[in-house]
């Protein structure tokens, strides 16, 4: 497999913590793959390693073959500078369970803040991208709009829209659809299921084993900050080798 995301042994401690417990992971481009697992296994702050907001105490995390956070010289490992690692966090937008708009800010302006500010691209191609985006997600009559005049439903689709503009290699989801409205969930999930039929690289942590069913190329269960078990959606979710994973399905379901 031509892997775009790599974790190789990871290690994560926060304190005497043992968080995160030797993990090892691909995702190839392209490719679509489920994080499920009980409450505190470990899948927030893997998602969080990979994206540099959580420092790994060993092993390492690779996209697009760059080893994230260090630069390799030899077989030696020196620590990236802020700037090299502000570069870096862009090969990966990331959708959280709480959509972080501003408030102050129009959607439109909340989406082209990244794509202008950071990356310094011109403003009118920002826009005309934002609109564009806006449209994906169906809410090209929203751009005008202040977040606290949305639903729940449409500042998440708003937050996609915000992390698609910086053109992610890979887009990470942790949770998106739980603080939602259970009214609320499926115009985010119809989204989703759009960026991941148009080959978008998705890493999603969730709860919602429908769409897991439906979406993912391969589901992996956490818990305990391990990889338990990972497999297709019929595998996994259908015919558990692990006890433990069948007791978790049987509880979500
Ligand atoms: N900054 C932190 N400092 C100390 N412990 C933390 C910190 N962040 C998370 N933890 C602990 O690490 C464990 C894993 O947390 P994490 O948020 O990754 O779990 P999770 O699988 O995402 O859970 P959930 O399904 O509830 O979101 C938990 O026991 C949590 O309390
Ligand atoms: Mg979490």
């Amino acid at each position: 497999m031509d892997a775009l995301i790599t974790a190789v042994g990871l290690q994560k401690y926060f304190g005497s913590f043992h968080v995160l417990q030797d993990i090892n992971f691909a995702i190839a481009k392209g490719e679509v793959v489920c994080i499920i697992g009980p409450s505190g296994s470990g899948k927030s702050t893997f998602l969080r390693c990979i994206n540099q907001l959580e420092k790994i105490n060993s092993g390492y995390v690779t996209i697009g073959g760059e080893i994230v956070g260090y630069r390799r010289d030899g077989d030696k490992l020196y620590p990236l500078s802020d700037r090299e690692i502000a570069r870096q966090r862009q090969a990966v937008g990331m959708v959280f369970q709480r959509f972080h708009l501003f408030p102050h800010k129009t959607v439109l302006q909340n989406i082209i803040e990244g794509p202008m500010g950071v990356q310094k691209r011109a403003r009118t191609d920002c826009v005309e991208e934002a609109r564009a985006l806006l449209k994906r997600v169906g809410l090209a009559h929203k751009a005008e709009a202040y977040p606290g005049e949305l639903s729940g439903g449409q500042q998440q689709r708003v937050a996609i829209a915000r992390a698609l503009a910086m053109k992610p290699k890979a887009m990470l989801f942790d949770e998106p659809t739980s603080a939602l409205d259970p009214e609320l969930v499926g115009e985010v999930l119809s989204v989703m299921k759009e960026l991941a039929a148009s080959g978008t690289t998705m890493i999603v942590v969730t709860h919602e084993l429908g769409f897991c069913r439906e979406v993912a190329d391969r589901v992996v269960f956490m818990d305990a900050g391990r990889i338990v078990e990972s497999g297709t959606p019929a595998e996994l979710l259908e015919n558990p080798r692990n006890p433990r994973v069948k007791n978790f399905i049987s509880a979500v379901l």
